[in-house]
């Protein structure tokens, strides 16, 4: 089990670029299940979750080869429409192998994902969704089965959005029979590079990034290339980080429009932000303010930045007050950032934060993809050295993140330990 040791206290300085989105990654591969021919995908991020997504369609029969940030991914059979308990523990987002497996080869099984860290995450609206496709679906053993001859198309409303859920069922909807309404559908950027991909293989879809989503079903969809957007989540990490210790720092290849809620966050933190194409600078030319921010689905400031941004709250003079409406217990960060030093109060699924002139490195340990990244953005900042263990969960997310952190830097070093990872 690997942990990154980092010496705080660098000003963050130089270019950085930005990987592929994992979020976009992970369904754009999941829909190849979806039709034959050869998809040919590009600017995937080498991440665990990506290579457990490639492991999990290579055992239903896809064939994968993934070289470099290229995949060349090939459905034209399918062995197996079975996704196993061991793989989805490790990945929730494998439920979204669910929608495409029922939707082309009419039966799917996927183990149901279980707790998690950050909370109860419930898949009930991508069961109800297929259901109302016409999918006939059944729970036992710990594992969703979905059946179908041919979905059929339905209007379907979300009670609460939902990313993957809005995912798996335009996947689905793609290949049913008539016209699919998604109402209350996610917008999030990733939706939209799935809809574009799903589109250039012959899916006709219309309103993804708005919250109705009409799918009219096709009979087949071909092979097509595509290119995975930049990763929004990775993008503001590093700023975080830029602002964290007050550095200079510009994030390249990213999507500056992607990212609008983090960015004026940042400003409203006395950050100066400077926008261009695909590039963004981010310097701090006095201190750092506290700021109040509410996650929310897109376009809203985003939960899987919480952490991060709870993290510069630290050492941001005054109070800041963070609510975190999208999941329950998202907040395993917090007593780590304590033992650094940080001062916040937890009341219900609010933080109060107020800031601090330094945190103190500690080791600490992550718990899921984003704490872990919280713990990072501090440990950078911190006066001597800050072991952040289970670094396994950084590494389902994060493409080379010491190697980027050392070219701006930052003094990290990965450690081995001899302890076997456990499982989420
Ligand atoms: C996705 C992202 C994750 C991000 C999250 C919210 C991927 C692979 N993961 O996760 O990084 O943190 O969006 O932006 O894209 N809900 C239900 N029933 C459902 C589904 C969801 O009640 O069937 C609730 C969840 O408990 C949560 C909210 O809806 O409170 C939003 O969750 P959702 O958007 O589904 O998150 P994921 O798609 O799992």
């Amino acid at each position: 089990m690997d942990e990154l040791v980092i010496t705080g206290g660098n000003r963050l300085g130089g270019e950085v670029r930005i990987s592929g989105a994992k979020n976009s990654a992970l369904p754009i591969l999941a829909s190849t299940i979806l039709g034959g021919g050869e998809c040919v995908i590009t600017n995937v991020p080498r991440v665990v979750d990506v290579l457990t997504m490639g492991k999990l369609l290579g055992m239903l029969g896809v064939s994968v080869s993934h070289e470099g940030n290229r995949a060349v991914m090939r459905a034209d059979v399918i062995h197996s429409t079975e996704a196993p308990y061991d793989l989805v523990k490790t990945m929730r987002a494998s439920v979204l192998a669910l929608g495409p497996l029922v939707a082309r080869w009419g039966e799917a099984k996927v183990s149901l994902p279980g707790g998690c860290a950050i909370g109860s995450r419930p898949v009930n609206l991508h069961l109800a969704g297929l259901a109302k496709l016409g999918a006939d679906i059944s729970i036992e053993h710990g594992y969703i089965t979905a059946k179908a001859k041919r979905l059929k198309g339905a209007r379907i409303y979300c009670d609460t959005p939902t990313v993957t859920g809005t995912e798996n069922l335009m996947m689905a909807a793609s290949l049913a029979e008539g016209t699919t309404v998604l109402e209350n559908a996610a917008k999030e950027p990733e939706i939209v590079d799935l809809a574009d991909f799903l589109t250039k293989r012959g899916a006709r879809i219309v309103g993804a990034g708005t919250d109705v989503i009409t799918i009219e079903g096709v009979r087949e969809l071909q092979g097509a290339d595509h290119e995975v957007i930049p990763d929004r989540i990775e993008a503001g990490t590093y700023l975080a980080a830029a602002a964290m210790t007050k550095g200079d720092v510009t994030i390249t290849h990213c999507r500056p429009a992607h990212m609008e809620a983090v960015l004026m966050k940042l400003r409203e933190a006395g950050a100066d932000v400077q926008v261009e194409k695909d590039r963004v600078r981010l310097t701090v030319p006095g201190k750092l303010k506290g700021t109040d921010m509410r996650t929310l689905p897109f376009p809203g400031f985003p939960t899987d930045m919480q952490a991060q941004m709870v993290a510069v709250m630290t050492l941001a003079e005054g109070t800041s007050v963070v609510t975190e409406t999208v999941f329950e217990s998202r907040f395993m960060h917090v007593e780590e950032l304590r033992r650094m030093g940080a001062d916040i109060r937890v009341e219900g699924n609010r933080l109060v934060v107020t800031g601090r002139k330094n945190l103190t490195g500690a080791p600490v340990m992550a718990s899921d993809l984003r704490a872990s990244a919280g713990l990072i953005v501090a440990g950078l900042a911190a006066e001597g050295v800050t072991e952040v263990q289970r670094v396994y969960h950084l590494d389902r997310g994060y493409e080379r993140i010491e190697e980027k952190l050392r070219a701006l830097g930052a003094v990290v070093e990965r450690r081995k330990t001899a302890i076997a990872p456990k499982a989420r």
